[in-house]
């Protein structure tokens, strides 16, 4: 296993109402990369991410974020954790009474005393990195899809964490938006060296920001490696996944 990797998850088992959900998990994620956790609807993606955020527990050793259990942190060390992480969730929505710019500046607010022109000057900044100018004022209703995609993003790197977790950020897009959505991704772990954690069963995405790809299927890992290695390879459900993908 790399010495870089910023998570390790090592034979991670969930069980929710009686049902196994996660299997034996085991994989890596190495800091700086865009890691891609894919698989079909079902697979248990999103459970896997609520266990890597701590929102389920875990055995102390099975889920390792920058080198620690977040199921098991001490109140100091929650706060420290958290502001640490940007997290884009699934149908993750801005609050609707809120303009684009207090929602943005949302995590900033709870987190930090940054008087608010500083905070204003932030979320400016964060929002011109997502092509976004322009909407400080606006309030979410009037934006596109794609747009709302791009300032839940805005939000979510607010803080300048050193990962982000991207859960499905591509769902509902057209194929343009997406692609203009992967790239801004891809921006933003090349210009702010943030390390990325996407979530997705879009095969065009994949081949487009990932480093490595963990395959995960009925809640197993069936295939984990780099980008090139799953192109070649010969396992039978990955092959499956992206021709299907590819609408073949
Ligand atoms: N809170 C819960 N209670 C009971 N079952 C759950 C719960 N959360 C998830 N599951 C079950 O766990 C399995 C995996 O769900 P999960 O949300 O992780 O899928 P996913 O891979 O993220 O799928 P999708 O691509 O559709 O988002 C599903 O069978 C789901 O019904
Ligand atoms: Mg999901």
């Amino acid at each position: 296993m790399d010495n870089d990797s910023v998570i390790k998850v090592r034979g991670l088992t969930a069980i929710i109402d009686d049902q196994v959900i996660l299997s034996n998990v085991s994989f890596h994620a190495n800091s700086g990369d865009v890691t891609v956790i894919l698989g079909s609807s079902g697979a248990g993606k999103t459970v896997l991410l609520k266990h890597l955020l701590g929102l389920y527990p875990s055995a102390p050793e099975a889920v390792r974020v920058m080198g620690v259990n977040p199921s098991h942190l001490g109140e100091g060390e929650e706060k420290h954790f958290y502001t640490q992480l940007g997290v884009f969730y699934q149908n993750g929505a801005l609050l609707n009474s809120l303009t684009v710019g207090e929602n943005v500046a949302l995590p900033l607010q709870q987190h930090t005393d940054l008087p608010d022109e500083m905070i204003e000057r932030l979320v400016k900044l964060k929002l011109s990195l997502v092509n976004l100018e322009g909407t400080y004022n606006m309030l979410p209703s009037s934006l596109s899809g794609g747009m709302l995609k791009r300032a839940a993003l805005a939000r979510a790197i607010i803080m300048d964490p050193p990962i982000l977790f991207c859960d499905e950020p591509g769902s509902g897009l057209d194929p343009v938006s997406l692609a203009s959505l992967d790239n801004l991704i891809l921006n933003l772990q090349r210009l702010l060296g943030i390390t990325v954690i996407m979530i997705t069963h879009e095969v065009s995405s994949i081949f487009r920001v990932a480093d490595r790809i963990i395959f995960i299927d009925q809640g197993r890992v069936i295939f984990e490696g780099t980008l090139d290695e799953a192109i070649i390879s010969e396992n039978k459900p990955l092959k499956e996944f992206f021709r299907k993908g590819r609408g073949e």
